[in-house]
């Protein structure tokens, strides 16, 4: 029987209630599917911040990097911790650590959620740049508050980050539709963008088979939602897959419905799976925090662990529930996590 080791860190607020919803369907599917999994749970979050100054101890990222993956709920506590703290102490390190370069996010409106748009078919795989470009955290400020201030930041785009997304992005294409559309601005950025052109016709010359469309920044956003159908796999910079995947998320019915995985595909490094809402100190406590994101998330980990018929189950159960029931509506998060387990 094959067996994996999971880092489990649920984090704050619904991040709990989520994952601990997301971890019954993952036990409930290692049974049904016959593979075993071994979940650690760590307590890393802004409590733990609280009680010992620091997100998760010096020596976190090399316990980590003994899993063959890690689940994550949400961390913050805006209230008591700075989100600048809670991310840059836990989440940042482990993306950075790991290298996991692509933040890979499905968007898909499930049978029976009603989303923004008057259509019924969305179902879009976004690949966003994870480590470099936009949000490389390059520049400064000088005479700081003064007339005469001056900010810059500088856009880092290295053949090696675009090549491989890019390649990444093939990949999934060759999985899926054979569709894949590169996104660009370089009709106004005429460095980066024009570099990164020129990788997508490169890399493109090594899957044939694949159909490239290339996509302003502000085109696609309009195409996403007046003609999805159109579009498939989507790959883009830090920045904007940033704000396509937010976008995606609306018209998938909201942040309760959308998962990401962080992933390096080399099998030795853990690739991180969370769902992209972050800990709704609103509605946290309350029982009522949708775990079809962090559900969805857990399948995809199952996924990249290459348990591919359990994946497909638990999003298949998934799907079951959601076409059934109006899982918006104030089902409470038990509730829903006990009907994607019967269904599975
Ligand atoms: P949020 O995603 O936590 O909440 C935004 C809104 O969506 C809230 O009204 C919330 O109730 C609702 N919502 C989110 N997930 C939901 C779910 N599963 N079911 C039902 N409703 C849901 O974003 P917000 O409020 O901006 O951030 C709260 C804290 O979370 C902050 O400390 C922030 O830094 C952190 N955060 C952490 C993330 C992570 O761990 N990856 C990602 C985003 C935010
Ligand atoms: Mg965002």
């Amino acid at each position: 029987m094959k067996s994996y080791q999971v880092a489990v860190i649920p984090g704050d607020g619904i991040g709990v209630d989520v994952t601990k919803a997301a971890w019954q369907v993952l036990e409930h599917s290692a049974k049904r599917f016959d593979f075993a999994l071994n979940g650690k749970w760590f307590p890393w979050s802004c409590e733990y911040y609280l009680e010992h100054g620091e997100m998760m101890p010096k020596n976190g990222i090399e316990t980590l990097s003994q899993f063959n993956a890690v689940l994550l709920g949400a961390v913050g506590w805006p209230e008591k911790v700075a989100d600048s703290v809670s991310l840059h102490g836990l989440l940042l390190p482990i993306r950075k650590q790991f290298d996991l370069y692509a933040n890979v996010r499905p968007h898909r409106l499930l049978a029976g959620v009603e989303g923004p748009l008057r259509k019924s078919e969305f179902d879009i795989l976004c690949i966003r740049e994870n480590t470099e470009g936009e949000y490389s955290g390059a520049g400064g400020r000088i005479h700081q508050g003064t007339p005469a201030e001056v900010a810059v930041e500088t856009s880092i785009f290295t053949r090696r980050g675009v090549e491989r997304i890019l390649r990444y992005g093939f990949e999934m294409a060759q999985k899926r539709s054979k569709r894949l559309a590169s996104v660009t601005k370089s009709n106004a950025q005429k460095y980066t963008m024009v570099m990164w052109d020129e990788v997508t016709e490169e890399v493109a010359r090594d899957y044939p088979d694949v159909t490239v469309n290339r996509y302003h920044i502000d085109a696609i956003a309009a195409r996403m939602v007046m003609n999805p159908e159109t579009l498939d796999v989507i790959v883009a910079s830090n920045l904007f897959g940033d704000i396509l995947t937010d976008l995606g998320a609306a018209i998938q019915g909201g942040l309760g419905y959308a998962a990401s995985a962080n992933l390096n595909p080399d099998p030795t490094v853990p690739s991180m799976f969370e769902p992209v809402h972050g800990s709704a100190p609103d509605i946290a406590g309350q029982g009522i925090a949708n775990p079809v994101a962090a559900i969805w998330s857990a399948a995809m980990m199952l996924e990249h662990l290459g348990e591919t018929t359990a994946a497909r189950a638990i999003l298949e159960a998934v799907e079951t529930v959601t076409a059934q029931q109006q899982v918006n509506h104030g089902m409470k998060t038990t509730e829903i996590t006990a009907a994607v387990i019967a269904a599975i």
